[in-house]
């Protein structure tokens, strides 16, 4: 399809674990391949409003290149860059500041969430939602892949776009739709919620066997013994399932309701699955943490092609708005 993809991923971890894979990543990959245009960004400018180490922020973005890479976005194909090589996309979150409401950002998520837990709030943060516009709309992308999370900062993104149009009486910027990764069902931690770092109970992808096996083996389950019938919904089984064919789902779902099966035992298959699963990707990414200046290659030149795409949206935004010289 001739639509553009793009999407971005804040650098603000170590290791990515199984939700951001099946979540995000994973359909990062597939779109590479549906769609002609696949930007892929790693939003280091976003990570100021909590990261504010700049060694740990040079590691974490490294960090987010790897694990791009590693999983198989292909360089040739999609754009990879680092947000920050574009300092344009501040100059558009400035021209959009000026058609947003504060309204319209006094209701975003997370701006509100920090404010009920009475967190000192930053106008970074505020202004959160506006530099995520920016990204998606100086690039003019067609579809945004995010989580449920973010849908509510790409509706905003349309809204933005089309505050701009109508004052300037333009079209120079493109209406986004969102593209929910929700056909992957929410991934749950090793305690049962919702799998993330934030709750301290992740399966990292690429964690060394060792470390693996204790995440794995620290699924929580419940006290029922052997022999007797288990809940194939618990979340040992949504877990196991992601690695599974749906054959060998429907099996495992049998073998569950019929008894006979310790958990420990699916802990163990578990992990086999889940070695076996990323160790093509494991073996891709270790490949390139080895060459470090090839992948800083590879985001300077994605930075070129993001910057070309970028300076005929931005020009458009400047000559509607009767910025700068007179074209
Ligand atoms: P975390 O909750 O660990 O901080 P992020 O908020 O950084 O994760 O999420 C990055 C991406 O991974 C988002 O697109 C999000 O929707 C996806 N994601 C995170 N956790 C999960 C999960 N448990 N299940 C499915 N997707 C997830
Ligand atoms: N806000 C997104 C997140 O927290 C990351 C992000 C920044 C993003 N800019 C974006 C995602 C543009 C999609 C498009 O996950």
């Amino acid at each position: 399809m001739s639509k553009r993809v793009l999407s971005g991923t804040k650098p603000t971890g170590d290791l990515l674990h199984l939700g951001n894979y099946f979540g995000a990543l994973k359909q990062f990959v597939l779109l590479q391949d549906e769609y002609k245009d696949a930007l892929y960004f790693i939003a280091d400018y976003h990570s100021m409003t909590t990261v504010r180490d700049g060694s740990l922020r040079r590691r974490y973005t490294a960090n987010v290149a790897l694990d791009y890479l590693g999983a198989g976005i292909d360089p040739d194909r999609a754009i990879l860059f680092r947000q920050s090589d574009i300092p344009e996309v501040c100059e558009l979150t400035w021209m959009l500041t000026t058609v947003t409401p504060m309204g319209m950002l006094e209701r975003a998520h997370a701006y509100k969430a920090a404010k009920d837990q009475a967190k000192n709030v930053d106008h970074g943060l505020f202004t959160y939602p506006v530099l995520m516009a920016a990204d998606i709309l100086l690039y003019g992308a067609d579809i945004v892949p995010v989580g449920q999370d973010q849908k509510q900062h790409v509706e905003m993104t349309r809204d933005m776009a089309q505050r701009f149009n109508h004052a300037y009486d333009c079209e120079a910027l493109v209406l986004p739709e969102p593209y929910i990764m929700e056909d992957t069902a929410l991934v749950p931690g090793t305690d049962g919620r919702k799998m993330s770092k934030s709750y301290d109970n992740t399966i990292q992808m690429f964690a060394p066997k060792k470390a693996l096996k204790k995440s794995i083996m620290g699924i929580q389950t419940d006290s029922t013994p052997v022999e007797d019938p288990k809940d194939p919904e618990a979340s040992i089984f949504q877990v196991w399932n992601l690695f599974a064919t749906p054959v060998e789902r429907e099996e495992m779902a049998d073998r569950a309701s019929r008894g006979g099966l310790g958990y420990g035992d699916v802990k163990k298959e578990l992990l086999e699955r889940v070695l076996d699963y990323f160790g093509p990707m494991r073996e891709r990414r270790e490949s390139y943490a080895s060459r470090p200046d090839e992948v800083e290659e590879i985001l300077v030149l994605g930075a070129e092609r993001a910057r070309a795409i970028a300076e005929v949206v931005l020009e458009g935004c400047r000559q509607a708005s009767g910025l700068g010289r007179p074209s």
